[in-house]
């Protein structure tokens, strides 16, 4: 079997200087708010949520959501293709919410992730995503703080994984599996 090594698409150093922009619209836009939830998804987002929520600069805590997607041949179905495998601790309403996503493919995980926080009433709910396949979108999502738009490839890192590898490389890599 030959071996996959990540081609770096998206380097370490575009990647920190685009968090701390987003850390800076961010800090900015919630500069009244005396408690800022930021909601990682995890697995993808730890990486993305622990920098991210270490640049910003106002008073915020952090919580997890675990989701689960069955497989892609479901996934075009409904959002009943979206499972909750563990929720937040803490209940968010009446307060203000970030959600924070490694990744928007098809856009059904933020979807649902954004109707079910909203039933809770938060204050406000908007969300953060690291990189986003615009071709690949199925339903509309709001994404209000956007880091990189790619192409239809397969990228690893910074929480991305393929097949659980390269969660934690430094850069976003592309993976061309069949080669
Ligand atoms: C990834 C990612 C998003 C979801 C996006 O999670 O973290 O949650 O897929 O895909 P969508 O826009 O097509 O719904 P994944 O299911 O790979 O789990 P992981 O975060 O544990 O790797």
């Amino acid at each position: 079997m030959t071996e996959v090594v990540p081609e770096v698409l998206i380097s370490e150093e575009k990647i920190r200087k685009r968090i701390g922009e987003l850390a800076a619209r961010i800090s900015t836009d919630y500069a009244d708010v005396d408690d800022l939830i930021m909601v990682g998804i995890l697995k993808g987002s730890f990486i993305f949520l622990a920098d991210l929520s270490r640049a910003v600069t106002i008073p915020r805590s952090v919580d997890f959501m675990a989701l689960s997607t069955y497989g892609a041949s479901e996934s075009t179905e409904t959002d009943g293709a979206v499972r909750m495998i563990m929720d937040l601790r803490r209940n968010i309403t009446g307060k203000h919410v970030l959600v924070v996503e490694d990744i928007v493919d098809t856009g059904h995980t933020l979807s649902y992730l954004l109707r079910n926080l909203a039933a809770r009433q938060p204050a406000s709910l908007k969300t953060c995503v690291l990189v986003e396949k615009p071709e690949r979108r199925e339903v509309f999502t709001q994404i209000d703080y956007l880091g990189f738009s790619i192409p239809d490839v397969w990228v690893v890192g910074c929480g991305l994984d393929w097949a659980e590898r390269f969660r934690t490389l430094p850069f976003i890599g592309v993976v061309h599996p069949g080669r």
